[in-house]
């Protein structure tokens, strides 16, 4: 499954990309609010690649992970995901991560907005979620300039470096407004 923005293209991960995942992985400033770590070694990062590959084995497949490609150069700049509810609740929970270079251009809310509307329009979802640290402002402003909504704080959920930190729940509902 391939979908497109006016920048970005949003790719299935696949096996070939292994050594720009673990690069991803392993940057300092990704794993600032990552509950995955940093990997000890590329075996760990293959471990993970091989869960994704899996996943797009499944029936019905639940889970989804692009790799984001910018249009104009074709370089791989981050990943991003969807992860699926049963089909009685109609949730999709989304999450993305850049490379750092490629921060603060607006790539991020092109992806978030990308995923809502794949969420609302391809899989039918009633309802798309995500969740973020509470300290994480740059995904914060991604996920409220993509329209969400803050439905809560959970208390100490996200193993982060030896430390429970707190987590902002974020949704957003189809009917909800939205521009875009
Ligand atoms: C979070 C992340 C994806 C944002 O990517 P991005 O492409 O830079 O995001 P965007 O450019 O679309 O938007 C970022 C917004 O944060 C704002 N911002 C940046 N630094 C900020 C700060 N210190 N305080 C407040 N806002 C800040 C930017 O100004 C921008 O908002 P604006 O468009 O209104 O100016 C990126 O930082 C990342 O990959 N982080 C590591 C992984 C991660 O945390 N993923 C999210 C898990 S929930």
């Amino acid at each position: 499954m391939k979908l497109t923005t006016d920048r970005l293209i949003l790719k299935e991960i696949s096996r070939k990309d292994l050594h720009k995942l673990h690069e991803l992985h392993s940057a300092a400033e990704v794993d600032e609010f990552n509950t995955l770590g940093i990997p000890e070694n590329i075996k760990a990062t293959k471990k993970i690649l091989k869960s994704m590959l899996k996943a797009r084995k499944k029936h019905p497949r639940s889970s989804y992970t692009w790799k984001i490609i910018l249009k104009e150069t074709k370089e791989f700049i981050g990943l991003c995901g969807m992860t699926l509810s049963n089909d009685r609740f109609k949730l999709g929970e989304i999450y993305y991560k850049l490379f750092p270079v490629f921060w603060g251009k607006g790539y991020a809310t092109e992806v978030s907005k990308a995923l809502i509307i794949t969420g609302f329009n391809v899989f039918r979802l009633h309802k798309v979620e995500a969740g973020v640290a509470v300290n994480n402002v740059k995904s914060i402003k991604v996920l409220e300039k993509s329209g969400m909504t803050r439905e809560g704080l959970r208390r100490k959920i996200l193993p982060i470096r030896g430390e429970w930190v707190d987590n902002y729940h974020y949704a957003i509902v189809e009917d909800d407004l939205r521009n875009y």
